[in-house]
């Protein structure tokens, strides 16, 4: 089974080519369902038939879905949303803005992501082609079951504790709603869910993320960043795709720099998108609607190559036995050296690249090292942890503990704060 996951900003061709490509893999024989989680039913426009919740049929081999992703974030989040609009309430957040807040930006469309891991499971397809919602949001809803998984595996262990240390502790004078135990329950299967989702999408050998960029310099530069970013969350990707490139057929005069311009851009991508194939897909005179239509466009943007393999391979992150510790090596890349912090707090290590944060977790073995240097070379983090001498003061426990421990440790959050080990990138 294998999944393509198209991305990339609004309007540069994502539904199009996504399309396209599910048109051509079903035509050679691929079991093929293509989903769009994004709520404009562009998708059904571009295959030119009604696409319902559900899959259903399009041509032979080729089924299509439109995520209800509002009614799966009903499904999912609900229970657990109630809790937290009970808590806000409580704590004197007005009903409806309790409401509003209790639903993050962006949960929607993880949500949408859910069917994905269920088709994989399932395992009725060959092929799932996704097309998701636009960059900002894409990324965001990627970046967040890792987030998420992280916070609740941290809640529901402190939350079952509730009813025998903390209300005790609180005794009658705050009447804190207590978590019911469907409420646990609640938290516990999302949590199990979203890490299947990610567990899917961070599978290289199941997953493939494309970007789709159109020939302009500042579409470029926003998918340069969204790469790292998602190069910074563990998601292979495997092609960047540029569409509307000028045909060789257009010479009129007026069209004779935009394609000098084109030619450019695509001359700087000669060595690919940090390593990743660049595909072009030529502008078309009309809209590409219809399968036939769609056909020809991956015709153009496929050529020989195989649609559904794994055209590039880009092992975000090992680790190695080095003298002394181990060497971390993550791939970053299009990140600047100035945007980048690695700080250790206690078995993570955080990797922070703008706004967005990643914690790894890591193997057992690693978890008393020091960080004695992080540097940034051609587009890979290396980080070198030392092994403490023997008999050395081991690390503070983990979250394992007590949750007034837990509590009372830096470990509380992700965001800036205390940290046992930073270290400045050179
Ligand atoms: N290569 C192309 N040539 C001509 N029109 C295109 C091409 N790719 C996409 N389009 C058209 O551009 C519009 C936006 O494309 P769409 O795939 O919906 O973008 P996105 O999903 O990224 O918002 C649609 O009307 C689509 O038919
Ligand atoms: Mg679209």
């Amino acid at each position: 089974m294998r999944v393509l996951l198209f991305t990339g900003k609004g309007g540069v061709g994502k539904t199009s080519i996504a399309a396209a490509t599910a048109v051509r893999a079903a035509r050679q024989g691929a079991r093929t369902l293509v989903l769009s989680t994004d709520p404009a039913h562009s998708l059904s426009d571009a295959l030119d038939v009604e696409l319902g919740g559900e899959p259903g049929r399009v041509a032979t081999n080729l089924e299509g879905q439109q995520v209800d992703a509002r009614a799966r974030l009903e499904t999912h989040w609900r229970r657990v949303q109630e809790y937290v609009i009970s808590l806000l309430s409580h704590g004197g957040v007005d009903e409806l803005e309790a409401e509003e807040l209790s639903v993050l930006p962006g949960l929607e469309e993880v949500f949408g992501l859910v069917d994905v891991r269920d088709h994989v499971a399932a395992g009725r397809h060959d092929l799932l082609v996704v097309d998701c919602a636009p960059t900002a949001e894409t990324l965001r809803l990627l970046s967040l079951p890792p987030a998420l998984g992280w916070y609740l595996q941290r809640l529901s262990p402190l939350a079952r504790r509730w009813h025998s240390v903390i209300q005790p502790l609180l005794g009658d004078r705050a009447a804190v709603p207590a978590p019911q135990p469907d409420v646990l329950s609640a938290v516990e299967a999302l949590h199990h869910t979203l890490d299947g989702v990610r567990d899917v999408l961070v599978d290289a050998h199941t997953t493939s993320l494309r970007l789709v960029v159109t020939p302009e310099r500042v579409v470029m530069a926003e998918a340069r960043r969204l790469m790292g970013q998602l190069a910074l969350f563990g998601y292979n990707v495997d092609a960047a795709v540029v569409n509307r490139v000028l045909p060789d057929e257009v010479d009129h005069p007026f069209f004779t720099a935009a394609k000098r311009r084109q030619q450019d851009l695509l001359g700087e991508l000669e060595d690919g998108f940090a390593g990743a194939p660049v595909l072009n897909a030529p502008l078309r005179a009309t809209e590409p609607v219809g399968a036939d239509a769609l056909a020809e466009l991956a015709d153009a943007l496929y050529g020989e190559r195989d649609e559904r393999a794994v055209l590039h391979h880009g092992e975000p992150l090992r680790i190695e036995p080095a003298a002394q510790g181990w060497t971390l090596r993550l791939r970053l890349p299009f990140v600047e050296r100035e945007e980048l912090d690695v700080l250790r707090r206690g078995e993570e290590l955080l990797v922070r690249v703008g706004s967005q944060t990643r914690s790894l977790m890591l193997p057992a073995a690693l978890r008393r090292g020091e960080i004695a240097e992080a540097t940034l070379c051609d587009g890979e983090l290396v980080v070198r942890l030392m092994a403490p001498e023997p008999g050395e003061a081991t690390e503070p426990s983990s979250w394992a503990g007590s949750p007034a421990a837990a509590s009372a440790s830096s470990t509380g959050d992700v965001a800036p704060g205390p940290t046992h080990t930073g270290g400045h990138v050179s």
